[in-house]
């Protein structure tokens, strides 16, 4: 399996700190951000990776990971996303690198405080289709939040003012190589980005959507509260622990 980090965007929310830097350069406690998920990634035996990001500091990305010999790899592949389109438009540019391998997509501001190690291994053995990262959460409103029946996902919904679980989706995700064919055919949500949730969708018409819960914290650091979080979760416990 190979892996996929999401690194593109403006990173808005943390305005005026991100107009001259990117999100995932930002410390989270003693590292800068886009480290954790590389780290989860290689933590699940991950070692293909693709990096994809955007905006005006792209290259910032190079002179700080350089061929990732910092996490044991002998190479770190990159894209660069134009415009924000949203987290499927991104992951558009990932189709040539899977190559038509199952792929493991996490969000460039997720970070965990132990692993995905089992989730990884299971997924391998799934035949085919998607499998998602969920984590009981407060403030689901701003996440993708699952609605369940007989402990199945019905629906997924993306920043519901009424939701329908204490689970939010997390930004780790596993998808077999129809994601492609699903990407391409998506449209513009009303704030004018492609999915991931649509994405999820689909896999669910196709009753093809496996979650498992993540063991241990969950945090984005995508907004001043959660990158507060995220620093205080990470110096008092660590991130990333295999065990
Ligand atoms: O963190 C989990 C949540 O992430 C999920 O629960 C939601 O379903 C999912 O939509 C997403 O919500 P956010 O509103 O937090 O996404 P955000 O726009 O902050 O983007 C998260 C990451 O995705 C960001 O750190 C980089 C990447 N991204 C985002 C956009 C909009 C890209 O690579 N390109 C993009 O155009």
């Amino acid at each position: 399996m190979k892996g996929v980090i999401l690194a593109g965007g403006l990173g808005t929310r943390l305005n005026p700190i991100t107009i001259v830097s990117n999100k995932h350069l930002l410390p989270v406690y003693n590292k800068p951000m886009i480290y954790y998920p590389i780290e989860c990634l290689v933590n699940a035996q991950i070692h293909e990776i693709l990096l994809i990001t955007g905006g005006n500091n792209a290259g910032d990305f190079l002179r700080l990971l350089g061929n990732g010999e910092e996490f044991g790899l002998k190479q770190i592949h990159y894209a660069y996303q134009k415009g924000e389109g949203g987290i499927a438009d991104a992951l558009k540019l990932a189709e040539f690198f899977a190559d038509g391998e199952k792929i493991c997509v996490i969000l460039g501001d997720n970070i965990i405080e132990k692993n995905i190690v089992s989730a990884a291994q299971d997924f391998e053995k799934q035949a085919s289709g998607a499998m998602i990262m969920l984590k009981e959460a407060e403030n689901q409103e701003r996440f993708g939040v699952p609605a369940f029946k007989n402990n199945r996902i019905i629906k997924i919904e993306e920043k519901p003012k009424k939701p329908k679980s204490n689970f939010a989706v997390t930004g780790i995700y596993f998808y077999d190589n129809q994601v492609f064919d699903i990407t391409s055919t998506l449209k513009p949500s009303s704030r004018g980005e492609l999915e991931i949730t649509d994405v999820n969708n689909e896999y669910l018409r196709r009753n093809q959507l496996e979650y498992r819960i993540i063991d241990g914290w969950w945090t984005d650091a995508g907004t001043f509260e959660s990158l507060l979080k995220a620093s205080s979760l990470v110096s008092k416990t660590g991130a990333n622990k295999l065990s």
